[in-house]
């Protein structure tokens, strides 16, 4: 982005969202829903964050609690002073209460990693045998368990729910897994199988089940002990703490029998020159220095979703997200994806096409003409994009907290407009990825990004997205 005005954003923040006719409004404050982003035609708008499944913004009382703990951190385990104690029961509080937000069994493990992939990774460094996955995860659930001795099945899902599950049953009955690992909520679609009947079938073949919670605790509640789920994962950018916390829950056994995830200090009880001894339970795996800022932050976010209930939850994803399908439904030349034709509801995230368009052009162009943030490309999860005819990419609409029926009639507009009369900008290919040419939006004054990004471009000449 090239800067030529400087522009005080910051000075900007605290300007009430515009009247626009909201018929539904956001069910928790978020920081961050007041910015303002410049426009290519100078102007400026608040920010319509619908890529919220990508990464979602702080709540509030996320932000506000951290503020609060900060003159009490110190270190965890590994100290007498007052705030060491204090800081380490944060953290074993924080524990409980991320537990206690997903149903945990008073006997399973609650292990505090980075995110969902790391959680997906030391799982795979615990499973003592063959794994079984389908074609629809992410590939945050897809290559850790390619890296193990193990071996890993793909099995392609079906256009129906139905029959997925026969297949599931069929791959389960004809050879024995470790586990079955399975994603609760599609960072595609938003769709899921019924969590209780794979559950049902993993079990009746002896196979435990892993299931990938990043979409799904955001959006609706679950319980680890009511649905028999063996181990959840879980991340805290996607659940409204981006502290850098995540969470493996679930069975102790494997966990404690494993290798320890991180090798180093905090993970063992006695060392000699030739000779160690690991702990067992959560400290086996989280060797260093714990991240007590990330778990209370996402502890805090679970206290508010539990807060907020499941009800709301459910009413505010599926009142939006029925806005959305409708809406996009009548655009001419708009296609929403499905895995399943007979998939339940699914949570608040949606991914379409436009006839004509690039993907990369269609999310540059919200960008720059409609300050609409989504995620375009292939989401992490090239097998399930090419299967359902989408190798070259899609645009994904995501749903939050904080998301308003403004957020989403102004994606539906912008689409409106771009099919019918087309970009009013220019638009080009650079590097790989859609700009807006002659690009004139400054960058918000007092991050010193201008320094950053110059820095950047001298080292590593581009500064690309994930695919
Ligand atoms: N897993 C995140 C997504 O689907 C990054 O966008």
């Amino acid at each position: 982005m090239t800067t030529t005005t400087a522009l005080d954003l910051a000075d900007c923040q605290t300007l009430p969202l515009p009247d626009a006719g909201l018929s539904h409004g956001a069910i928790a404050s978020v920081v961050g829903a007041t910015t303002l982003v410049p426009l290519a035609d100078g102007t400026t708008t608040t920010y319509a964050n619908l890529d919220i499944a990508a990464s979602a913004p702080a709540l509030e009382a996320v932000a506000a609690r951290i503020e609060q703990i900060l003159p009490w951190y110190a270190s965890v385990h590994r100290g007498a002073g007052y705030l060491s104690q204090v800081a380490t029961s944060l953290y074993e509080s924080a524990r409980t209460i991320i537990a206690e937000f997903c149903g945990a069994r008073s006997d399973d493990l609650t292990v505090i990693v980075r995110n969902t992939t790391d959680a997906v990774n030391l799982l795979a460094t615990a499973t003592p045998g063959d794994v079984l996955v389908l074609d629809v995860e992410h590939h945050a659930n897809l290559l850790p368990w390619r890296t193990t001795e193990h071996q890993v099945t793909t099995v392609p899902a079906a256009d129906t729910i139905t029959e997925t599950l026969s297949r599931l049953d069929e791959a389960l009955q004809a050879r024995s897994y470790a586990l079955l690992a399975i994603t609760g909520a599609s960072n595609v679609t938003g769709e899921a199988l019924p969590l209780s009947q794979v559950i049902d079938i993993a079990h009746r073949h002896g196979t435990r089940v892993l299931v990938d919670a990043a979409q799904l605790a955001p959006h609706r509640r679950f319980s680890i002990a009511e649905l028999d789920i063996d181990y959840a994962v879980l991340s805290g950018h996607k659940l409204y703490a981006p502290y850098g916390a995540g969470v493996l829950v679930g069975r102790r056994d494997w966990l404690d029998q494993a290798p320890a995830y991180l090798a180093g200090g905090g993970a063992v009880s006695h060392v000699s020159n030739d000779d160690v001894s690991w702990q067992q339970g959560p400290a086996r795996h989280e060797a260093g220095s714990p991240n007590v800022l990330g778990a209370v932050a996402l502890a805090t976010a679970a206290q508010v979703l539990t807060d907020i209930g499941d009800d709301r939850l459910q009413q505010h994803d599926q009142v939006l997200r029925t806005q959305l399908t409708d809406g996009l439904s009548k655009i001419d030349g708009v296609t929403i994806a499905r895995i399943w034709q007979d998939s339940g509801e699914p949570v608040g995230v949606v991914t379409f096409e436009v006839a004509d368009y690039e993907p990369g052009l269609v999310a540059m162009y919200l960008s720059a003409e409609h300050g609409i943030g989504v995620r375009d490309g292939k989401f992490c999860a090239h097998p399930l994009l090419r299967r359902i005819g989408l190798s070259d990419g899609a645009v994904r609409a995501s749903i939050g907290l904080g998301t308003t029926s403004e957020h989403i009639d102004r994606l539906l507009v912008a689409l409106q407009r771009l099919v019918t009369e087309g970009p009013r900008e220019q638009y080009r290919v650079e590097g790989g990825a859609w700009v807006l040419a002659n690009d004139r939006r400054p960058l918000p004054i007092n991050l010193g990004l201008d320094e950053l990004i110059a820095t950047a471009a001298a080292t590593c000449g581009q500064i690309r997205p994930p695919v």
